[in-house]
């Protein structure tokens, strides 16, 4: 690759709702990447019950990341290989927060290889107070009344507000 090709990359989830732990990540791939999508994917590998919508998560994901132009949240159907080639993205970040979540992250990077072999992927580690964070642990608190305004921004706070009738 030559030195004046911008790195693209590509951050995939399901992001249901993003949460700081997330944006830490992003944030992070900043200070190695030129431009990076945040993209929701329409089939996540895992099948789990979803809070918000695909569109309103990519809102979500705008509101968080508006001051930031090098961000671009989008959406996406289908393999995330296909997505990332169309959009010249090669590397794909991943976060790894603990050892446990590695043995399912190789899979998929070994998986993405397979299926395009120009994609490199790369696992960054989320600052320590957001290493035991997950969406779905997000949701369940915010849903059963408890405070999560130090696990989400206040975009996300607001969504989850009116989506929960709080
Ligand atoms: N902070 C907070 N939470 C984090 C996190 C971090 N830094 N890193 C991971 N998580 C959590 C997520 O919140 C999520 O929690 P939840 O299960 O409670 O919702 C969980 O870890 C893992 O979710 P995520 O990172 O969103 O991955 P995923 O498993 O939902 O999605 C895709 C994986 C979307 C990347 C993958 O399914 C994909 O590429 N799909 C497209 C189809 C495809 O190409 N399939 C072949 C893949 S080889």
């Amino acid at each position: 690759m030559s030195q004046a090709q911008p790195v693209i990359a590509i951050y995939p989830g399901s992001f249901d709702p993003l949460t700081r732990g997330h944006e830490d990540i992003a944030r992070r791939t900043l200070r190695i990447a030129d431009r990076l999508y945040v993209a929701v994917a329409y089939s996540p590998t895992q099948t789990k019950k979803s809070l918000f919508t695909v569109e309103e998560r990519v809102e979500i994901i705008r509101d968080v990341f508006a001051g930031e132009p090098r961000v671009e949240p989008v959406a996406f159907r289908g393999l995330l290989v296909d997505f990332a080639r169309e959009r010249g993205a090669r590397v794909v970040i991943r976060g790894l927060r603990a050892v446990s979540d590695f043995e399912y992250e190789l899979q998929m990077a070994q998986m993405n290889r397979e299926l395009w072999d120009e994609v490199e992927t790369v696992f960054l580690a989320p600052e320590l107070e957001y290493s035991f964070l997950s969406s779905s642990l997000v949701r369940e608190v915010a849903g059963l009344g408890g405070d999560i305004s130090r696990f989400v921004s206040a975009p996300v706070m607001a969504r989850l507000e009116a989506k929960l009738g709080g």
